[in-house]
This record gives structure tokens, C-alpha cells and sequence, in this order.
């Protein structure tokens, strides 16, 4: 494996989740360029794979992510960041077609909450802390903090972590709606794993179809979202496996998906 700052494995039955493990353990898994173009490059892996119907993006026990690499951004001038749209190439994490499950053990900080925000499902182990201290260093969250933080947590508690620069641990980000589990730090990857093996028991088109929906509802207008949902709920009508799901429902069995 020629990756440096992160490893890659298969888990789960029939190898269906690809399980990626961000390995920077000198700088806690801090986030800096080469590092978020590996994970972009391992996703397009990943993701041309048939066999992996979820991926789990996971750190040490320590830290998940201690945020954007700061040594990196110290000398950063605007004219750069502007230029070169700093951090644009982040977003690939949000656009994965197949379900992203964050495992969170330890420091979630900045860029570290923000890319386990952009995950479909976020779990954390009891260790868990997360904030968004960049006002601390006197910037702001930069990749998704100050738009999914809010629409996850509220505004008011949003504005307190952005503001404070504040921690909390797991309990509060469960109670909160942040993560949706928390687990023993030493089983928060088997959990993972164990999602993403049941997500992979349905149709991967169906799933995908699931995903793009409840993503609308972040981005757009109740009407909007609305619409989207009726047309891919319609699409689902013209699939083998909406059939299939249906029929073996009334035949007292198992559904035997095809991913079409
Ligand atoms: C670069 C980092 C880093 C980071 C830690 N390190 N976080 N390097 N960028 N974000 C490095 C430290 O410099 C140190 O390197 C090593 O990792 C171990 O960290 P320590 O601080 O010694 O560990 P500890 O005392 O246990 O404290 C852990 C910590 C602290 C509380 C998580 O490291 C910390 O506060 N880190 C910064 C958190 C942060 O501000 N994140 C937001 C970044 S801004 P050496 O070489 O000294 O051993 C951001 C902007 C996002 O994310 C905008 C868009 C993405």
C-alpha cells in the first residue's frame, strides 16, 4: 500500500465495507493537503468497487482528526487561499454515492468535526470530544462547520461551540443529535463495521436513492426536498429491486437484491 497518511481494509461480510483509517498519528491526524487528497483518491477507489456497499472513515483512539493542519495555513496569505480556493477539493468526502459512516474516537476538532460531519452517520466512542476552536486561532470553520454544525445541533448551541471555541464530550453530543451512538471506544469500529454490514443486506441502488434524499433535506426548501423525495420514491417503481422487495414481502422471504 502506497498511502501515507492513511490505510485502507475491507470488513464485514463478503469484504462489503471499506474501512478507511486516517494514520497521521504525529500531528493527531491533523488534516493537511496531502492527506485529504489521499482520502479523495481512496474514495474514488472504494467506490468503484462493487463489492463495498458503505465506508467507515475512522482515526486512532486518540484523535479522529485535531483539525485543518495549523503549521500548514500559519503563513497562508488571502490572495493564496483565495486564488487556489483553499480546501475546495474537501467536499469529495460529501459527495461519496455509497453510505459514509464516521467512527469517532477522541479529539473530533475543526476540520476534524467538519469532515465527520460530512458523513452520513456519525457514531463516537465515549472518548469523543468535538468544537470547532478556530476562533481560537482567530479564523472561522472553513469546511461545512458554520452550515451543518447549526442544521445538526440547532442555532443556539451551534453559535455557543463557534463562539467559545468550547469541547464537548460524546454524552453531549449524542444527547444534542450530533452522533447518533455512543459505544465503548475499543467497539466503535466493530459497531461501524457492523451498520455498514446491515446497510449492505439492501439494494445499493435503493440505498443511494435513501441517501440523495435525506441529503436534499439539507439544502433545500421543505417544497423542494419534498419533490425530490416524490420522484425518487417514483424511481424506485421503474427498479428489479423495488419489485423484488415487494414481491418477497408477500412471499414470506428473504429479498434477493440485484442492485438494479
Ligand atoms: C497541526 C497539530 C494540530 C493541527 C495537533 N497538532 N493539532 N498540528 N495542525 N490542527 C500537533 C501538535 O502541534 C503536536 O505536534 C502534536 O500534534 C501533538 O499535539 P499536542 O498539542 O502536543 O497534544 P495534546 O497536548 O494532547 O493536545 C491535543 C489537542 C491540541 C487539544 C487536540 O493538539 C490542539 O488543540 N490542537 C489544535 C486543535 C485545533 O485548533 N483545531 C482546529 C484547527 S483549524 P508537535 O510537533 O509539537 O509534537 C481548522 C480550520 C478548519 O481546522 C477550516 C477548514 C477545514
Amino acid at each position: 500500500d502506497k498511502r501515507e497518511y492513511l490505510m485502507v481494509e475491507r470488513r464485514g461480510a463478503n469484504d462489503c465495507v471499506a474501512v478507511i483509517t486516517l494514520n497521521r498519528p504525529k500531528a493527531l491526524n491533523a488534516l493537511c493537503d496531502p492527506l485529504m487528497e489521499e482520502l479523495a483518491r481512496t474514495l474514488d477507489e472504494v467506490e468503484s468497487d462493487d463489492k463495498v456497499a458503505a465506508i467507515v472513515i475512522t482515526g486512532s483512539e486518540k484523535a479522529f482528526a485535531a483539525g485543518a493542519d495549523i503549521k500548514q495555513m500559519q503563513d497562508l496569505k488571502f490572495t493564496k487561499c483565495y486564488s487556489g480556493n483553499f480546501l475546495s477539493g474537501w467536499d469529495r468526502v460529501s459527495r461519496c454515492k455509497r453510505p459514509v459512516i464516521a467512527a469517532v474516537n477522541g479529539y473530533a476538532l475543526g476540520g476534524g468535526c467538519e469532515l465527520a460531519m460530512m458523513a452520513d452517520i456519525i457514531i463516537a466512542g465515549e472518548n469523543a470530544k468535538f468544537g470547532q476552536p478556530e476562533i481560537n486561532l482567530g479564523t472561522i470553520p472553513g469546511a461545512g462547520g458554520t452550515q451543518r454544525l447549526p442544521r445538526a445541533i440547532g442555532k443556539s448551541r451551534a453559535m455557543q461551540l463557534c463562539l467559545t471555541g468550547d469541547l464537548i464530550d460524546a454524552k453531549q453530543a449524542c444527547d444534542w443529535g450530533l452522533v447518533s451512538s455512543v459505544h465503548p471506544p475499543e467497539k466503535l469500529l466493530d459497531e461501524a463495521v457492523s451498520i455498514g454490514e446491515k446497510i449492505a443486506t439492501k439494494s445499493k441502488l435503493i440505498v443511494q436513492m435513501c441517501k440523495e434524499a435525506i441529503n436534499k433535506s439539507y439544502d433545500a426548501s421543505l417544497t423542494e426536498g419534498l419533490h425530490l423525495e416524490k420522484r425518487l420514491f417514483h424511481s424506485t417503481f421503474a427498479t428489479n429491486d423495488r419489485k423484488e422487495g415487494m414481491d418477497a414481502f408477500v412471499e414470506k422471504r428473504k429479498p434477493n437484491f440485484t442492485d438494479s
